[in-house]
C-alpha cells in the first residue's frame, strides 16, 4: 500500500505544483492582451486551478496522512518529515481555501461596458497573486525539506 501511497502524493504534487506555476506563466503573459483576451485567458486559469491545483492539493494531503500513520504511531517523526507536513499542510489549504476559488471569480469575469476589466478584477487578482504565491512557497519549502533537509 505504501507504493499506491506514495504514487498519489507524488501525482497530487505534480498536479498542485505544475498547475501553481502554470497559472504564474498565464497570468504574467496575459498582461500584454486587450481587456477581452486577458479576462478569457483567467478562465483558462481557472480551469487550471480547479481540474489541477484543487485536485492535486487534496491528494498531497491524504496520501501524506496516510503515509503518515505508522511514524505518528511511533511518535518519531524526523524534523525535515515535520517541516514537509506542516508547511505542505498550509500551502494546500492557502491553495484550496482562498487561490482555487478566488481563480474561479476571476473566471467569471467579464468586460464593463467600456469593454475595460471590471472593478473587481484588480482587487480579486492581488489576492490571487498573495494566495497563490504563498501556497506555492510553502510547496517548494515542503519539497526541499524532503530532499535537501536529509542532508
Ligand atoms: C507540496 C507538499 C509536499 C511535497 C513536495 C512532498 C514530497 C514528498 C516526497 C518527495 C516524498 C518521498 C520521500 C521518500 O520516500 O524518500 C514524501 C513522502 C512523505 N510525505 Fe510528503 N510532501 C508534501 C506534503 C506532505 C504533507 C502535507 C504530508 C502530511 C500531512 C506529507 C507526509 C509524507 C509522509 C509521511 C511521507 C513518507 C516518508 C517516508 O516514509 O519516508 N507530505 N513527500
Amino acid at each position: 500500500m505504501r507504493g499506491f501511497w506514495l504514487l498519489v502524493h507524488v501525482l497530487g504534487f505534480t498536479l498542485w505544483l505544475g498547475g501553481g506555476i502554470a497559472t504564474m506563466v498565464a497570468g504574467v503573459t496575459a498582461k500584454r492582451f486587450s481587456a477581452g483576451e486577458r479576462l478569457v485567458g483567467y478562465k483558462l486559469i481557472g480551469a487550471i486551478q480547479r481540474l489541477l491545483v484543487a485536485p492535486g492539493a487534496l491528494a498531497v494531503v491524504l496520501s501524506g496522512f496516510a503515509l503518515a500513520g505508522p511514524y505518528m504511531k511511533q511518535g518519531a517523526v524526523p524534523g525535515w518529515m515535520g517541516l514537509m507536513m506542516g508547511a505542505g499542510l498550509l500551502g494546500a489549504i492557502a491553495a484550496a481555501a482562498i487561490s482555487v476559488p478566488t481563480a474561479a471569480k476571476l473566471a467569471r469575469l467579464e468586460p464593463d461596458t467600456r469593454g475595460e476589466l471590471p472593478e473587481a478584477f484588480n482587487r480579486l487578482r492581488k489576492r490571487q497573486i498573495l494566495a497563490a504565491s504563498i501556497a506555492g512557497a510553502l510547496g517548494l519549502i515542503a519539497m526541499f525539506a524532503v530532499t535537501l533537509g536529509r542532508g
